[in-house]
């Protein structure tokens, strides 16, 4: 078959799905989870709709997986209140517990999460149609993550189990909660980047209350239990629904600690106006990125393309930390975009259960509308596709468009396209990238691609300063977990990594005295006899 061809029938009829992919009826969720209790839900649902098309008789249409509750505002205060209660001022069981016991609570979670993979993979890959390879990948990784973490909360327990004396005063350093804390991850990384903000949330002790992005719903439906078996009542609360109708409400009612929140900086800046105490409200998030590739004369071009492939289309540029321009120096443009264009036909496109698929349908229903209006609008200024079949579509299939020479007339020079439409620009001076990144909304990495250390040195330091993370010779990435996943600019507010989140979900606190005899019998006594889950030297092995 030609690509063409490919495009063409890029989906199947139903009796073409392998067995083992399928999904065998809709699931039509009716339940959610508040105050530790599955409600039945008998209002109105949202449909949903996989990115991947089923030919029919007559026509090719995205395939209905299921249905979920659109709830109102009514539920969604119904959440409120019982985090609120879980929280009880910071006086309720879960803020109090001892982080010996909370740990309990997330490994008893985690094994009947484990029990649930198949079910949670086959959702994620069908509802936003990442392959399956890549969603068992975002499974692991995310009980590797959480695993991660209660070894780095043992970590910071144990530094915390001490006196510090200083001044004659008596100190125990700890981290406590905030409060309520509202989790709202991306449809890219449903599961993976929810469960980063949502467990750090839980084990630092404060309540949550978690909605759903707009695509990747029904894979938490199969977790839903295991969050009221593992928790105890209030702690976890679930909400779903259209996100401008249930969410504003919560944001208003000024009794959200935490928003931690992984999407678009336009929703979440009209989301924090709502809420009445700026102070009160700390921000944990992850936001929009136009990460740029540099790819200097002296680069290894085999390396530069390979790794470029890798950035620009990896779950077709559905990631943030994808790179979404690439200034490539003028003298190897031509070869660069011959080789990457090549290394762009190589890629198997196709459905996400078929083993090598690349390329796969985008998420979000009527994207490539968009996708084609971004080519349209380059080509009107002079860009053109240097690619093979480049911008072709089918339904919700995109063919990965490789756009030169990119101009800032363009909207693909500012826009994060989010898909995979890959934008050259040609450049003489290093200043041209060096002031884009100046003059960028955004500041979360970049990738240089060259072989000259003292150039590459010339560039770092500048850059750091621009960016968070500056990749050499490779492509941009948030791993591994461990190190530190931010911004500057509009990208990002507070830092997530394993350990960092912690931090992010938490605030020092510390019990202090003067070390007079008195104060000393007093900590002494309260120590020995075990009266405070706070002031201890408990050490958890
Ligand atoms: O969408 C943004 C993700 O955090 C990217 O993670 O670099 O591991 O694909 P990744």
């Amino acid at each position: 078959m030609t690509t063409e061809e490919k495009i063409a029938h890029i989906f199947p009829a139903a009796s073409e799905i392998p067995e083992a992919h399928r999904l065998s009826v809709p699931l039509e969720q009716t339940k959610y989870l508040i105050g530790g209790k599955l409600i039945e839900w008998p209002g109105e649902k949202q449909n949903v709709y996989s990115p991947v098309c089923i030919k029919g008789e007559a026509d090719t249409e995205p395939q209905r997986i299921g249905s979920y509750p659109k709830l109102t505002e009514t539920e969604s205060l119904a959440a409120l209140d019982a985090a609120t209660a879980a929280y009880n001022n910071g006086r309720g069981e879960w803020p109090t517990m001892s982080v010996r016991d909370r740990i309990t609570h997330i490994e008893n979670f985690v094994r009947l999460m484990r029990g649930k993979r198949e079910e949670v993979v086959r959702l994620l890959m069908w509802e936003i149609g990442k392959t399956f390879a890549d969603s068992q990948r975002e499974f692991d990784r995310t009980v590797d993550y959480i695993l991660a973490t209660i070894e780095a909360v043992k970590n910071l327990d144990r530094d915390s189990s001490r006196f510090v004396i200083e001044e004659g005063i008596i100190g125990q350093i700890r981290r406590s909660p905030l409060g309520v804390t509202l989790c709202m991850g991306p449809f890219n990384y449903p599961l993976n980047e929810t469960y980063t903000i949502l467990i750090p949330a839980l084990i630092m002790g404060n309540p949550v209350i978690f909605k759903p992005p707009k695509y990747g719903v029904l894979l938490h439906q199969p977790l839903l239990d295991a969050f009221r078996e593992a928790f105890p009542a209030g702690v976890v609360n679930t909400v779903y629904g259209e996100g401008r109708v249930i969410v504003p409400p919560l944001m208003a009612s000024g009794k959200i600690s935490i928003l931690a929140f992984i999407g678009s900086s336009r929703v979440v800046d009209s989301l924090k106006k709502q809420h009445p105490k700026v102070h009160r409200l700390r921000s944990v998030l992850g936001l929009d990125a136009k990460n740029v590739g540099v790819v200097l004369p002296d680069a290894d071009l085999k390396l530069a393309v390979k790794e470029c492939i890798l950035g620009t289309l990896s779950y077709n540029g559905q990631r943030c930390t994808a790179l979404k321009l690439l200034f490539v120096h003028q003298n190897i443009a031509d070869e660069f975009l011959k080789q990457f264009s090549e290394a762009v036909g190589k890629l198997k496109i196709g459905m996400p259960w078929e083993e090598g698929a690349v390329i796969t349908p985008v998420a979000e229903q009527h994207k490539t509308d968009y996708l084609t209006e971004l080519v349209k609008d380059a080509e009107a200024f002079g860009g053109k596709v240097m690619n093979e079949h480049g911008g072709k579509v089918n339904h919700t299939f995109f063919y990965p468009a490789v756009v030169y020479p990119v101009n800032e007339k363009m909207r693909l020079y500012r826009e994060e396209q989010f898909g995979p439409v890959v934008p050259v620009i040609p450049f003489s001076d290093i200043s041209t990238p060096i002031d884009y990144i100046i003059e960028s909304n955004y500041g979360q990495q970049m990738s240089i691609f060259g072989s000259d250390a003292n150039e590459i040195a010339s560039l770092i330091d500048p850059l750091v300063n621009q960016v968070c993370r500056v990749n050499i010779n490779s492509q941009c990435q948030r791993g591994p977990d461990v190190f530190p996943f931010t911004g500057r600019k509009d990208s990002a507010e507070g830092t997530l990594s394993v350990t960092d989140a912690l931090r992010a979900f938490s605030i020092r606190t510390l019990v202090a005295a003067k070390g007079t005899d008195i104060n000393k019998n007093i900590i002494t006594e309260i120590v020995r006899d075990h009266k405070s889950a706070f002031l201890s030297t408990d050490f958890i092995l």
